[in-house]
């Protein structure tokens, strides 16, 4: 059977590498990938980024399965388009997308569902939002709608710094957002501002079938640049699993009151769920899970650390997942930890650097693998080609061991401005948390 995965990043590097270790696989396309699937033998690129063309070429090519990585295809419809020709495709609606493409869909709904999230308000007027601040003081949580690629967040300390997001995201939209349309149709700036929460975040990530749900193994990842959580928010600078924040009460609660009412609330709301739904869950001292934001997707870099514990074909899950059938599915994880390093170019996350000459990576296996991202191949030779350039992830007996295999195999590799972090995982190793 042949499968295509849609995306470029890490998180696809690693669904299509568990893709082709399944047997029933004859070839698995990645589009449009990236340097790292380009050199892996198992899989093969595909340039097009264009849905209706990348529809046309799957139904050419008898793709049996498409699994979607990143948000952007979903909140652009692939997963409509594709279904309107009668192709199996994982992942949810353009409308079921909305969940994370538009955060006053996303809170609205929670609200609505009696979903556990920060009590909020949403904004288009400029003037309001700055007399709603005022009224509720510092910290506070300052959001655009739309999608942001992780940038449309302030937690803002200050009142200060809280209008100043307010003017920087409603009167300039300097992050170029794209905003979505309102009830009434247009297509005004707005923003979230919401009460701002404590205690420990954790990535929550199932699979849903519509109606049924598989819970992937529990992960963290680390969103900040700098070691000890400080510094500007990334897309993730590194992850592991499983998070031991996530008790297995925890996880019942997780599941009781956020994932199976938000499931059941988009059925009842006739836009039904299918696809990874990923909470970001604010865990606080007590044990209470609530809802910091929805994705639409897997995590990245929680993706890869995931796939490296993973024993259940991955083929089989995804055709039972199209076919409603994930109430078939035992997923079975390798009770090791898995940890990802993420190795970044210079100037990121503001300005990152491409073009840079990638040298010293190690020599893929079973337990370390260095999943690429923004690389590219050019004349066999690998180049940066993005802001978070690899994951360099290990699985190991212990948390601390998966550091430092994967610090090991990191320190191999070398690039010019490479910055990456030295204490992935230091939530889950206390005291020190240090692996060199
Ligand atoms: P989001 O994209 O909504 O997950 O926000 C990005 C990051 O901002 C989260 O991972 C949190 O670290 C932080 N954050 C978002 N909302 C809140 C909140 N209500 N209280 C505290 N921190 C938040
Ligand atoms: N690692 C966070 C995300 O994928 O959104």
């Amino acid at each position: 059977m042949k499968v295509l995965v849609v995306g470029g990043g890490g998180r696809e590097h690693a669904l299509a590498w568990k893709l082709a270790q399944s047997p029933k696989v004859q070839q698995v396309y990645v589009a449009p990938g990236n340097g790292g699937t380009a050199m892996d033998p198992e899989l093969v690129n595909v340039p097009i980024t264009d849905i209706a063309e990348l529809r046309r070429w799957a139904a050419a090519e008898k793709i049996v399965v498409t699994v979607v990585g990143p948000e952007g295809p979903l909140a652009a419809g692939i997963v409509d388009e594709f279904r309107a020709h009668n192709m199996r495709i994982f992942g949810p609606t353009r409308a079921a997308a909305q969940l994370e493409s538009s955060k006053a869909f996303s809170k609205a709904f929670m609200k609505r569902h009696g979903i556990p999230t920060a009590a909020y308000d949403t904004f288009s007027d400029v003037g309001a939002a700055h007399a709603y601040v005022d009224r509720m003081g510092a910290p506070i949580v300052v959001k655009a709608d739309g999608l942001a690629a992780g940038k449309g967040v302030v937690v803002a300390m200050s009142l200060a710094e809280a209008h100043e997001a307010i003017d920087f995201m409603l009167l300039d939209n300097a992050l170029g957002v794209s905003h979505n349309a309102g009830v009434d149709g247009l297509a005004v700036p707005r923003v979230v501002i919401e009460e701002f929460l404590q205690g420990e975040e954790a990535s929550f990530i199932v699979m849903c079938d519509g109606k049924h749900v598989a819970a992937m193994a529990t992960s963290q990842d680390h969103k900040r640049l700098l070691n000890g959580d400080a510094g500007p928010n990334t897309g993730g600078m590194g992850a592991y699993s499983p998070a031991p924040v996530v008790t297995a009460e925890v996880h019942a609660r997780a599941m009781r009151e956020i994932i199976l009412p938000t499931i059941r609330g988009m059925e009842k709301d006739g836009i039904p769920f299918t696809g990874f739904l990923y909470a970001g869950l604010m865990i606080d001292a007590g044990g209470h899970p609530r809802t910091l934001e929805f994705n639409c997707r897997m995590g990245d870099p929680e993706t890869q650390p995931i796939m490296m514990r993973l024993k259940t074909d991955l083929l089989d899950v995804m055709l039972a997942a199209t076919a409603g059938q994930l109430d078939n599915i035992e997923l079975e994880w390798d009770r090791r930890p898995a940890l990802g390093v993420v190795m970044a170019a210079a100037g990121y996350p503001h300005a990152p650097r491409k073009g840079d000459v990638i040298t010293g990576l190690p020599k893929d296996a079973d337990d370390v693998m260095v999943f690429h991202a923004g690389t590219v191949e050019k004349d066999g030779a690998i180049l940066s080609a993005g802001g978070r350039v690899l994951c360099v992830t290990a699985l190991a007996d212990s948390v601390k061991q998966a550091q430092q295999h994967a610090y090991d195999a990191a320190r191999s590799i070398h690039f010019d401005g490479m910055q990456y972090r030295h204490d992935i995982g230091f939530r889950a190793i206390k005291p020190t948390g240090r692996a060199e």
